[in-house]
């Protein structure tokens, strides 16, 4: 799945962007080969002497396979090809940043100088004085971005959006498209095509970072307005201007999403993209509550993530835990075996109309329609069982929905 699209697009322009000079891209362009080589070359062969010899090594005491993540992981530990993995795949991570900051650092004043000279497209930024980033956020370079999502102190309430709308292009090899909004983009032609009477004119995006999920949903439903909450005031300023700069009018809020100042039945439509992973056991049940308290009646909470562990084996349980170990994502494997569903129950939500289901990467339909790309490698690839390494189960996004009661 991987060689299909790494490389198929570059990343669109827009006035925020900073990309750099020839070095830069150069430098960028490696770490995206070695990002591909780590997942299409080495991943196979780990996966492969995870099956032969670790499971072996581990029959010898056990006399049975790993039952689970925890014990794949004693298995495997000593492994030269694992160590190997970690220790390239940790290292690809760290020339991620590095290759994009450079470019960041020297044009920062170039960057607030575009900032203050764009067009206005609708949307507003809003900060409060004296916001408290919640620890979970605050104390960690979450995904080893230097200065994690807050920034560093004394630098430019722009500097930490610039280098995650490049990072995340070179993470991604593709995956979230020219736009990095593939989870966005997926999100609302679920909704199109799922709940084609829903038509949502006020709209929640929590945990947006710098917009990327939330631009489509303002593209999409034109007629919505479209609000967007982050605990980090470095992303919601940055992710602001570039709203403006694509011409899109979103209102930007500096929040965090366990307690808002909504009112009471705000919002038709309240979604989030890989934000609850990204949170705390404590906050999880509290975002869900906060979902419950701002939607209307009838309104829809969808959040958008990698699915559960119990729908894994427990090889690719293993790989993804080592989010957790090796790349500052603390809750990533507990938020996977936390019960989202007993969650949503616990905030109000009824039983029945609570669900998770597959939203199709837009990306892949996109590629479907292309003449490079045919119906039956993209109905192999849906057909597909989630695998480590891989971006969504299947060439899908999973999805957790839940809707008000009337
Ligand atoms: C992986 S990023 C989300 C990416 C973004 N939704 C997208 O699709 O491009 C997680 C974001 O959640 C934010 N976040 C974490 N806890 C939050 C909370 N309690 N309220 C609001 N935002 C939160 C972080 O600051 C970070 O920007």
């Amino acid at each position: 799945m991987s060689s299909n699209l790494l490389n198929t697009f570059q990343q669109n322009e827009h006035p925020m962007l900073v990309v750099g000079d020839a070095d830069d891209r150069a430098r960028q362009e490696f770490v995206k080969s070695l990002k591909g080589y780590i997942q299409q070359d080495i991943l196979p062969l780990v996966q492969n002497t995870y099956q032969t010899r670790a499971i072996a090594k581990f029959n010898k005491t056990h006399k049975r396979d790993p039952q689970d993540f925890k014990e794949a992981r004693q298995a495997f530990a000593d492994d030269p090809i694992f160590k190997t993995y970690l220790s390239v795949n940790r290292s690809s991570q760290e020339l991620q940043w590095f290759s994009v900051i450079d470019g960041i650092e020297q044009r920062m004043d170039d960057l607030e100088e575009k900032a203050k000279n764009l067009p206005k497209a609708g949307g507003s930024l809003k900060i409060d004085e004296g916001f408290v980033v919640p620890k979970y956020i605050s104390e960690l370079d979450i995904h080893c971005m230097p200065g994690g999502y807050c920034g560093p102190k004394d630098v430019s309430k722009l500097y930490s959006g610039a280098l995650y709308d490049r990072g995340v292009y070179i993470y991604a090899l593709g995956y979230m498209g020219p736009n990095n909004d593939d989870m966005g983009r997926s999100v609302c032609n679920y909704i199109k095509r799922n709940y084609p009477d829903f038509n949502p004119t006020s709209i929640l995006d929590m945990g947006c970072t710098i917009g990327h999920s939330t631009l489509p949903f303002a593209e999409l439903f034109p007629e919505a307005e479209v609000h967007a909450i982050d605990v980090s005031e470095a992303c919601v300023t940055y992710g602001h201007y570039r709203a403006e700069g694509l011409g899109l009018p979103v209102h930007f809020k500096l929040a965090n999403a366990e307690k808002t100042d909504y009112p009471d039945e705000s919002f038709d439509l309240i979604v989030s993209h890989i934000l609850l992973h990204e949170t705390s056991k404590n906050a999880m049940p509290k975002i869900f509550k906060e979902c419950m308290r701002l939607l209307k009646p009838g309104g829809i909470m969808i959040h958008a993530d990698l699915p559960p562990f119990d729908d894994m084996d427990v090889y690719t349980q293993l790989i993804l835990d080592n989010e957790t170990w090796y790349n500052n994502e603390p809750f990533w494997t507990a938020m996977r075996n936390t019960d989202q569903i007993a969650t949503a129950v616990e905030a109000g939500f009824k039983r029945e109309d609570i669900k998770f289901d597959t939203a199709p990467m837009a990306i892949m339909e996109l590629m479907a329609q292309s003449e490079s790309y045919s119906e039956e490698k993209a109905q192999e690839l849906a057909d597909r069982e989630f695998t480590a390494g891989e971006y969504a189960p299947g060439g899908g996004w999973e999805v957790l929905i839940a809707q008000k009661a009337v």
